[in-house]
């Protein structure tokens, strides 16, 4: 009975969408891809009606693990050394997600498709949720936090602090230049779908493992609508790919988007991951290790390779030039020294290295102690 009143509601939106016959079409957003033959695609349906329930409860599950952090005096306990990162990760993030939200836009105008406008317009919704939930969270921090210093100036270091402005050229690549190339392959393709594992998945593993439920509890919330955003790209791209006439457009858009994606993401949750937990178990996974099993075997190798198949060219070269700088070129070290290096200007702390760190770099890192152990020693 629900499902069946769910569809009709559903058709009835593909109504309201048409073409008006008395203006010429002047898009504010313009792309250069074509999308002339190409077959509409919309693989998950959903309305609003059902939509917002599933929301309302997922809502309510974070603000009560709010509740239980502030009773259970989580604040206390949680490790220090993870929190000051939590500065500058959390001044970062609520930024891309609202720039995701204003992509949606960008590829509501630029794809011919209503029935996917609809599931636009739903993750429209989902990214303004994430952004806001993510700035309560820090807020959360800077109310209970022992230290709230550097929290509450999140959002000015955002755009004048070096480290913040690496963030941002991030979020503004989901709303800058060709609608497609930004909204669909930089972000759902690329960004969505290869990058929120380790931003969305990791992040939270680390951070329990730290001593903090509360942003497992907001980002877990995020990730469960990261599955939607996946599945509105995904629909656009096979659009995307069924004009000849798109080939080199989504060729240098998928080069262009793999190495910014790396560059930025792999750079910071690299770091908040590594450098940035108390949690030295040998057993734990590191960066590398994650990101050799979340993007090069399941986002790589199971999702980009197979495009092949149908005649796209993918960026095997960036993919694994990416891996050798993670795991040969030492990029996550130097990263962390440079972030170091900047203290001066840091609105975060970075405590000292002690010898169980020493230990785990090694033992995850082979040969890390002769490149960079006697830098962190002093
Ligand atoms: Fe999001
Ligand atoms: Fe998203």
């Amino acid at each position: 009975m629900a499902k069946k009143w769910l569809t009709k509601a559903y058709n009835k939106i593909q109504e309201m969408s048409w073409e008006p016959t008395y203006v010429e079409k002047d898009p504010r957003y313009k792309t250069d891809y074509t999308f002339t033959g190409a077959q509409p695609k919309e693989p998950m349906k959903q309305v609003l009606q059902s939509y917002f329930p599933m929301q309302e409860e997922k809502d309510e599950r974070v603000y009560g693990a709010i509740d239980g952090a502030v009773r259970g005096n989580m604040f206390r306990q949680v490790q220090p050394r993870w929190m000051e990162w939590q500065k500058l990760f959390l001044s970062i993030i609520p930024f891309p997600e609202i720039a995701a939200a204003r992509a949606m836009p960008l590829l509501t105008e630029a794809v011919p498709n209503p029935e996917l406008h609809n599931g636009l317009a739903i993750q429209m919704i989902d990214e303004v949720r994430h952004s806001t939930l993510q700035m309560n969270l820090k807020r959360e921090y800077m109310k209970n936090y022992i230290d709230p210093a550097g929290f509450d100036i999140t959002q000015k270091a955002f755009h004048n602090n070096y480290a913040g402005t690496i963030g941002r050229q991030f979020g503004e690549a989901f709303i800058t230049g060709d609608a497609i190339t930004a909204g669909n392959i930089y972000l759902q393709t690329v960004a969505e779908t290869a990058f929120t594992n380790v931003l969305f998945v990791a992040m939270p593993s680390e951070a329990a493992a730290n001593g903090d439920f509360l942003l497992p509890t907001v980002f877990l919330s995020t990730q469960s609508d990261e599955s939607r955003h996946i599945s509105n790209g995904y629909a656009t791209l096979i659009m995307a790919m069924a004009s000849n006439e798109n080939k080199d457009l989504l060729e240098r858009d998928l080069r262009y988007a793999w190495w910014n994606n790396h560059a930025v993401v792999d750079a910071a949750i690299g770091v908040f991951i590594d450098y940035g937990s108390k949690d030295r178990r040998k057993d734990r996974e590191s960066y590398a290790e994650m990101y050799r099993r979340w993007v090069y075997d399941d986002y790589y190798r199971s999702y980009l390779a197979p495009l092949e198949k149908y005649g796209l060219a993918v960026p095997h070269d960036l993919v694994e030039e990416s891996w050798n700088r993670i795991w040969n070129k030492d990029y996550i070290h130097y990263v962390a020294q440079f972030f170091a290096t900047g203290w001066p200007v840091n609105y975060w702390r970075i405590d000292p290295m002690v010898e169980e760190d020493f230990e785990w770099f090694e033992h995850k890192y082979p040969g890390w102690y002769d490149k960079f152990g006697k830098w962190w020693e002093h």
